[in-house]
C-alpha cells in the first residue's frame, strides 16, 4: 500500500498527471525517514528539514506535522517489518499546460514504506570502496530536491565502478557523497564539511556528531581537501539508509592502509544504541 493524495491505495494502481510537475521538471522535494523498532527516528529533524525544502521552492505544506504522522503510522500498519524506510515527496502539482513559472497549485503527495536493512557491524568491517568525482551540482544542494539527475549519474558512475559512493570535490574541497555526507578522522579529531548550499544538512551527520562527542572525539565542522581525503585516518560516510560506513579505500587507493578504524567503531555503536533508545 501506498498513500497517494488523501488515499491508500495499492501501489500498482497509484498514477498521477503527465502534467504533474514533478514528473515534468522534477519540481518537488522529499524525505527518507528511518523507522527502527516501529518508532520514526527523529521525525521531528526530518519535518523540519522536509519545511525548509518546501519554503526553499514556495511550496505550502499541505499538512500539519501530527497529519504527517497520522499518515506515516497509518502506512506503517500495512507493512510488515518493524525496521522500514518511509519515502515521501511533494511535487508543486498538476498543471494545465508545461510551463517553467508556477501559479498556486495542489501539490501532490505520495509516500510509501519499504523494509529497511542496514549492514551489520561484521559486514561493515570490510570496509567499502569510493571513487571521487568534480562536484557539478548546483549551489542549493541543500535543498532536498527531486531533480537528481547529477545524482543519478554520480551513483550510476559507482555502481559501474564497483564503489558504494561517489566523493565530491568542488575545486578540491570535499563537499559530501552523492547520496551521503562524508567526515574524515585526522589525529583523532572528526571534520566534516559545514552546512550551508553546498551540502545536504544530513540528519544522520547530525547524529554522527553526537556520537563522536559522546565518544569524545574533537569534531570540527571545517571543510576539508582532496588531499587531506586521501591521507585521512578514517574516512567515512552518512545517510538515514546506510546509517555511518567506513571507506577504507579511494580511486583504487587504500586508506589508513585498508583498515577500519576505531573511531568508526565506537561511533558505529553509540549510533546503533540511539536507533533502539
Ligand atoms: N540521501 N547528502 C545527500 C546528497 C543525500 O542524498 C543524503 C541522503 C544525505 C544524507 O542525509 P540523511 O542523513 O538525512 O539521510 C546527504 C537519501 C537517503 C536518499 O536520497 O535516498
Amino acid at each position: 500500500m501506498v498513500y497517494l493524495n488523501g488515499e491508500f491505495i495499492p501501489k500498482n494502481q497509484a498514477s498521477i498527471s503527465v502534467m504533474d510537475r514533478g514528473f515534468l521538471f522534477g519540481d518537488g522535494v522529499y524525505e527518507v525517514i528511518p523507522v527502527y523498532n516501529g518508532k520514526i527516528f527523529h521525525i521531528n529533524e526530518h519535518l523540519k528539514r522536509l519545511q525548509n525544502s518546501l519554503d526553499s521552492i514556495q511550496i505550502n505544506n499541505p499538512y500539519s506535522d501530527s497529519k504527517w504522522l497520522d499518515i506515516f503510522q497509518q502506512l506503517l500498519g500495512f507493512s510488515s517489518g518493524s525496521n522500514q524506510s518511509l519515502y515521501l515527496q511533494i511535487s508543486r502539482g498538476a498543471d494545465t499546460k508545461r510551463k517553467h513559472s508556477f501559479e498556486s497549485l495542489t501539490p501532490t503527495v505520495f509516500v510509501e514504506s519499504n523494509p529497511l536493512t542496514p549492514k551489520s557491524k561484521s559486514e561493515l568491517e570490510n570496509g567499502f570502496n569510493a571513487i571521487t568525482q568534480a562536484d557539478f551540482r548546483w549551489q542549493r544542494c541543500d535543498i532536498k530536491s527531486t531533480s537528481l539527475l547529477a545524482n543519478i549519474i554520480y551513483s550510476q558512475q559507482a555502481m559501474q565502478n564497483q564503489a558504494e559512493e561517489v566523493i565530491l570535490h568542488r575545486d578540491q574541497v570535499i563537499t559530501e557523497g552523492a547520496t551521503s555526507n562524508v567526515f574524515i578522522v585526522k589525529n583523532n579529531t572528526l571534520f566534516t564539511h559545514p552546512t550551508g548550499p553546498n551540502i545536504l544538512s544530513g540528519i544522520t551527520r547530525d547524529l554522527v556528531l553526537e556520537s563522536a562527542l559522546r565518544c569524545n572525539i574533537n569534531i570540527k565542522e571545517a571543510s576539508f581537501s582532496a588531499d587531506e581525503l586521501m591521507n585521512a585516518d578514517e574516512v567515512w560516510i552518512s545517510s538515514s539508509t546506510r546509517e555511518v560506513m567506513p571507506i577504507t579505500q579511494i580511486d583504487s587507493q587504500l586508506i589508513n592502509n585498508g583498515k577500519i578504524g576505531k573511531h568508526w567503531s565506537q561511533v558505529y555503536d553509540h549510533y546503533q544504541e540511539l536507533k533502539y533508545a
